[in-house]
């Protein structure tokens, strides 16, 4: 059986303060659950996540790496840097980051195994636009997108990767998917794991849904045959409704 994996991701949102009164919050809110509980933070906020998480079930992560250790990259933050305070989840090829920061299948692979090779688990997301919908390839879409990200990595690293998917016109909108339709895309994702790594790893692999996950939503998404839990914008920057989706199952 795949464990659920609920993982908030709080964008450019969040202080310092509004992070640790989130956690002092939140934390009582989701000890008991058996779901894994992740806030992918800001950069800015991760030491103070990090610091007040201990003695918790909740992971940190952070929403991008680069795909080099060091060097002369202006403005970036590699894995390497991460992991040494105490990151263990980073978020990979978001749809925003693809729409606003030139990121490309080829630099979420790159980025991947960096990720892997820093010692950090990737969250990977794919998803189709409303166009790409419309016209009906949906599946095409995001297949091929798991297949460039995956690229070059072992059944034991894919077995080790968090796949998010995310159609675009679900996210920030209020329009959440379908629990059959967003199961039946990740049905699809699982089949193109399969038909490359063998059965043993799409059934191991964590897929998610994301867009628009609130707590009204939550249950009858994360109850499906292989939705395995959620990566939550809007909702999971309040505590009481952010327990509530990592609670969907109590
Ligand atoms: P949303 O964002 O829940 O606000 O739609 C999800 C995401 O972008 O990861």
């Amino acid at each position: 059986m795949r464990k659920k994996v609920i993982a908030g991701n709080w964008k450019m949102n969040m202080l310092p303060n509004d992070t640790i009164s989130f956690i002092e919050e939140f934390a009582p809110l989701v000890k008991d659950t058996e779901n894994e509980v992740i806030l992918c933070v800001p950069y800015t906020d991760l030491f103070y996540a990090l610091l007040n998480v201990q003695g918790t079930n909740i992971k940190i992560g952070a929403q991008n790496i680069h795909w080099e250790d060091e060097g002369a990259y202006t403005g970036e933050i590699s894995g390497k840097m991460l992991k040494s305070i105490g990151v263990e989840y980073v978020i990979i090829g978001h749809s925003e980051r693809r729409q606003y920061f030139n990121e490309t299948d080829e630099t979420v692979n790159k980025k991947i195994k960096k990720a892997f090779e820093s010692g950090l688990k990737p969250i990977v997301c794919v998803g189709e636009s409303l166009e790409q919908r419309e016209a009906g390839i949906t599946d095409k879409i995001i297949t091929n997108q798991v297949k460039l990200a995956l690229d070059g990595l072992t059944g034991e690293q894919v077995k080790n990767t968090i796949i998010a998917y995310e159609p675009i016109w679900a996210i920030g909108t209020g329009k959440v998917a379908t629990s059959t339709d967003a199961n039946n895309s990740i049905k699809a994702i699982r089949e193109e794991i399969k038909s490359i790594y063998g059965q043993d790893v799409s059934e191991s692999v964590i897929i998610q849904y994301g867009g628009s996950v609130k707590s009204t939503s939550a249950k009858e998404l994360f109850t499906t045959s292989d939705i395995d839990g959620g990566l939550v914008g809007g909702a999971s920057l309040k505590a009481e409704e952010f327990s509530k989706i990592v609670n969907y199952n109590k």
